[in-house]
């Protein structure tokens, strides 16, 4: 196989999986794509540091500027604005595809950095930037390109469903809920952007901007979090058969004098207990889109951590090396694998 050169910036949380899965899976990695993804290095701001995962220490490399060029996949997960947003536009202006799943900056400047990515003929993708797992952007982008979006609506902060779900199935505080979440790497570095919604609201921005085609700025959608909810409230909606979840919505709508238009938010909302979405715990994330052809549909899985963010960044990694094998999107259809038909085991009736 060829080599395509793999750069790394960060390696907290999610780089260290995508770094572990990039290792571990390199040699099926590579059958399916046709090449092989060489991590070219790691940039962090602390060389020195432990990692969760052990790394060959020669990839660490405080000096991101210098690790980006001649890369031909850049995969952005230090997080922020800057200098991600620099780093991103010369890997795009260097010929490299980026994958990110930095949420804050793609709901700020989204449209510019798909702007650059365009003129260059290079390729950007956020799959993990909303609900991480769960694949949405490109079923919202791809699969639903021929339909029409009225309404997405979900939960798409783990930490903060972990928080609300722990006060109301088990009466935790909101603060010891929340060091489990932080311990279980769900927060944000800066948790206020996750209990005050503007997390969510990021998300809110990228989901609508897609869903909608039309670009929704992050200081359009209207904002509320968690912190002021307290065990009592979240009893009181119990013994009247709800739950509070913080959910975002964006939607089609035609205001009072008749103009067509969106409208995003974010709240902690009461939802029915017998609600699908009243059945999402923890750090799980859910997401329903209605659309006019296609009805009702739901997306369901881990909204945080940091393997589960990395499956999603490698997702579209994944998708990047393609195009400079083939010159375009997609998975190779090639039955690589070659593993054996078993005959089927005892056959477990009840899930
Ligand atoms: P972490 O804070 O755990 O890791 C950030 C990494 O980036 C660290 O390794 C840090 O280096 C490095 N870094 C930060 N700033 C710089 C800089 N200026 N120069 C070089 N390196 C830098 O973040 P996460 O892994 O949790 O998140 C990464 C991204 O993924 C964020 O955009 C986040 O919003 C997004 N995301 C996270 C999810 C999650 O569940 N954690 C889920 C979905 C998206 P050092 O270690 O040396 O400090
Ligand atoms: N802090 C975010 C959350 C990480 O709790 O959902 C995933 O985007």
């Amino acid at each position: 196989y060829r080599d395509l050169r793999v750069a790394l910036l960060g390696c907290g949380s999610v780089g260290a999986q995508v770094a572990r899965l990039i290792i571990e899976h390199g040699d099926e990695l590579a059958a399916r794509i046709g090449a092989r993804l060489t991590l070219s290095g790691i940039a962090v701001r602390d060389t020195t540091a432990k990692r969760d995962v052990d790394l060959p220490q020669e990839l660490f490399t405080s000096d991101a500027e210098r690790l980006v060029q001649g890369s031909d996949i850049v995969i952005e997960l230090m997080g922020g604005i800057e200098p991600a947003k620099t780093l991103i536009l010369q890997a795009l202006q260097g010929g490299a595809d980026v994958v990110t799943a930095n949420k804050a900056l793609i709901a700020a400047h989204g449209p510019e950095l798909a702007e650059a990515a365009e003129q260059v003929g290079a390729q950007l993708s956020y799959e993990a930037s909303v609900a991480a797992a769960i694949p949405i952007l490109r079923p919202l982008r791809e699969s639903l390109a021929g339909d029409h979006i009225t309404r997405v609506m979900g939960i798409v902060n783990g930490s903060t469903n972990y928080i609300l779900d722990r006060m109301d199935r088990f009466g935790d505080s909101s603060e010891d809920a929340m060091r489990v979440a932080s311990e279980l790497g769900y927060l944000e570095a800066d948790p206020t952007l996750d209990v005050e919604g503007y997390d969510a609201a990021q998300k809110a921005t990228i989901l609508a901007s897609i869903a909608f085609h039309t670009e929704v700025p992050v200081d359009a959608v209207y904002r509320e979090g968690i912190a002021n909810i307290t065990l009592e409230q979240i009893e009181t909606a119990k013994q009247a058969g709800y739950v509070i979840k913080l959910l975002a919505i964006a939607e089609r709508i035609t205001s009072a004098d008749g103009e067509h238009g969106v409208s995003a938010r974010v709240y902690p909302a009461l939802i029915r207990r017998d609600h699908p979405l009243a059945a999402v715990y923890g750090g799980k994330n859910a997401v329903f889109v209605e659309a006019e052809a296609a009805g009702e549909l739901m997306f369901y899985g881990a909204g945080a951590g940091g393997a589960e963010t990395a499956s999603a960044v490698l997702g579209d990694v994944v998708s990047a090396a393609r195009r400079h094998v083939v010159g375009g999107p997609g998975i190779a259809g090639s039955l690589h694998a070659g593993l054996t038909i078993l005959p089927v085991g005892e056959v477990n009736t009840s899930y």
